[in-house]
């Protein structure tokens, strides 16, 4: 695609998927082992940077299954999730450490709510902890990522401390979660340029996004989150996660590629293959793909009124912005319906090898209306029965 097609060379933003932790992690979403081992071979092969496979204390299974991944993967780094515990950190050390590329990701919660609420712990025992964990799990490995849970509520001053001691302590990647999906792009951006402004050894870390959707941003606050200064967005096929998801993997993906004009950064993803991604995870979860989702719905790439089917058919850019082949979708479908124009079925008619002459078409095409209205959509059979009719009639 020319018009619309950019890869701007900017810098690179590493893809850090956690469908197999936090998207597994929402209700109905679990995976047996061997679907964990095909989805992770997957992304492995479309080339995503991190590959979060589990979160290894929370069972036996799930320890087996981040450790067979890091055993098996080809390209990936493999992640696996611990808390602030040394007990946590030692078990995902033991699993990712036959990784070719082994990361342990720990974190613990720095909002005030988080703090009191929820760990019951005053903030200079969490700065500790933060230390703490983080030289644990270098102990392990040379790659830690330091999480901030609740980020987006945290207060500024604190979590620069926090993100400061984190680094002093070995975090090569400090990730700011917007864990509850509360944030917004504005804000979101403003908090990592503020904080990379802040934290004087800012530099020597690699900042990531992490974003729910609970207020349907997820997917603008990670690419705003970019534009502050991150180079590390973690996400999940189809958007699957917590309550109402993460960020949508294709969705940021085709994003970058598709307007490298205003986000002129780099990702490794093969976009042709990130429809099969979305087919096998909706597989493996059972969790339907809703028709109308971006990239990889199946409305994505068809069109049903007459004003679009007709622009489509002269042009393809007229109502696309990015070519079905290039998210590994076969072709464009016009859909044959109520608001189905002329246009679209002369066309539909060639294709299904019939010639009509213009009173036959012109008779045929109400009859079509007729049926479109009474059906909600029309197929290909449906014309073919009509068009038969139609022929059988003029002979009679
Ligand atoms: O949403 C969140 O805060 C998380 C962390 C564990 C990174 O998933
Ligand atoms: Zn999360």
């Amino acid at each position: 695609m020319t018009e619309h097609a950019s890869t701007a060379g900017g810098d690179r933003v590493v893809i850090f998927d956690t469908t197999l932790r936090d998207g597994e992690q929402c209700p109905g979403a679990s995976m047996t082992f061997d679907e964990k081992l095909q989805v992770a071979e997957l992304l492995d092969d479309m080339g995503v940077d991190i590959i979060e496979a589990g979160f290894p204390i929370a069972s036996q299974g799930d320890f087996e299954s981040v450790q067979e991944i890091a055993r098996r993967a080809k390209n990936a780094t493999i992640a696996g999730l611990s808390r602030a515990s040394f007990k946590d950190i030692d078990r995902c050390g033991e699993a990712v450490k036959v990784a070719g590329k082994p990361r342990i990701h720990t974190f613990i919660s720095t909002s005030p709510i988080h703090m009191k609420h929820k760990l019951q712990m005053e903030p200079e025992t969490v700065l500790q902890h933060v230390i703490d964990s983080v030289g644990r799990a270098r102990n392990w490995v040379d790659d830690v990522e330091w999480s901030a849970e609740d980020g987006t509520r945290t207060d500024l001053d604190f979590l620069c401390r926090c993100v400061e001691a984190a680094i002093k302590a070995g975090a090569t990647t400090i990730n700011i979660p917007d864990t509850v999906g509360y944030t917004t792009p504005a804000e979101y951006r403003e908090l990592f340029r503020q904080v990379r402004e802040r934290v004087p050894n800012a530099d020597k870390a690699v900042f990531s996004v992490h974003c729910h959707n609970d207020l349907g941003m997820a997917v603008a606050n990670s690419l705003a989150g970019v534009e502050g200064g991150a180079r590390q967005i973690e996400c999940t096929i189809n958007g699957i996660g917590e309550r109402a998801g993460n960020a949508a993997l294709e969705e940021i993906v085709m994003a970058i590629k598709t307007r490298g004009d205003v986000l002129p950064y780099e990702v490794g993803v093969e976009t042709t293959m990130l429809m099969r991604a979305s087919k096998i995870v909706s597989a493996v979860t059972s969790f339907p793909v809703q028709y109308n989702k971006a990239i990889v719905g199946r409305n994505a790439f068809a069109h049903e009124s007459g004003i679009h089917q007709d622009g489509m058919l002269k042009n393809n850019q007229t109502y696309e912005i990015m070519t079905p082949e290039s998210v590994g979708v076969k072709s464009t479908s016009l859909v044959m319906g109520k608001h189905s124009g002329r246009h679209a079925f002369k066309e539909k008619l060639k294709e299904l090898g019939y010639s009509l002459g213009d009173n036959a078409l012109q008779d045929a095409f109400r009859r079509f209306k007729d049926l479109a209205d009474r059906k909600k959509i029309v197929y290909d059979e449906d014309i073919e029965a009509l068009i038969d009719d139609e022929i059988l009639a003029a002979h009679d």
